[in-house]
């Protein structure tokens, strides 16, 4: 029986209910980022880390970054959860281009890669956050919105509402890949 965790960074819930449903159905433990201790990656044969994505980089992604001596022997699932669609391949390749500026070529070659889609409630966005979300929706409404991709015409129409795009059966291919390690 393979030891398993779940671990993630979340700033506003969509990542945290994707750890806890992962790690639900895997029937393992599953920890916050800030309070899992490096040293206990040894615990562990397979390590499921999820982040959310905050302008293309994910959230607490250094705990795998910097401890990379501890987890290159061991099986490694990374996910992130976004409010981009990953059913459109040019978002997921965004999300893995900004990945390959922090994951070396060995960490990502190691890595099985997951995205899952979040939301946002502009109303519990932090004060820093909803300025970089406003200033965002000021430069695409400047633009034709016949020339925006639809992750950007959407962005525009649901600015300052509340959106939630989780779902429970997205994380099956990540459950799956976790049992065939
Ligand atoms: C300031 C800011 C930047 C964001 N940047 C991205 C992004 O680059 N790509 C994306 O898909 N979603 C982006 N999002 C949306 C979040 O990833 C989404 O709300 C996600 O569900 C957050 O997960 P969390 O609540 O677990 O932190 C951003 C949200 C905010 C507030």
């Amino acid at each position: 029986m393979k030891r398993i965790v779940v671990i993630y960074e979340s700033r506003y819930g969509s990542t945290r209910r994707y750890a806890e449903w992962i790690a639900e159905a895997l029937s393992c433990s599953f920890y916050e980022k800030d309070i899992f201790k490096p040293e206990d990656f040894t615990n562990y044969d397979v390590v499921i880390y999820g982040g959310g994505l905050y302008a293309g980089g994910v959230s607490g992604i250094k705990l795998l970054t910097k401890n990379w001596e501890l987890l290159r022997d061991r099986e490694v699932i990374l996910f992130t959860c976004g409010l981009a669609d990953p059913e459109d391949p040019d978002n997921t390749a965004h999300i893995r281009k900004s990945l390959s500026k922090v994951l070396s070529p060995e960490m990502f070659e190691h890595l099985h890669l997951f995205h899952l889609r979040g939301g946002i409630d502009y109303d519990k966005l932090s004060f820093v956050h909803k300025s970089m979300m406003a200033m965002l929706r000021k430069s695409l409404a400047r633009k034709d919105r016949d020339s925006l991709r639809e992750e950007d015409r959407q962005l525009l129409d649901t600015y300052g509402s509340c959106v939630d795009f989780t779902s429970k059966e997205s994380i099956q291919p990540i459950v799956q890949c976790a049992l065939s390690l």
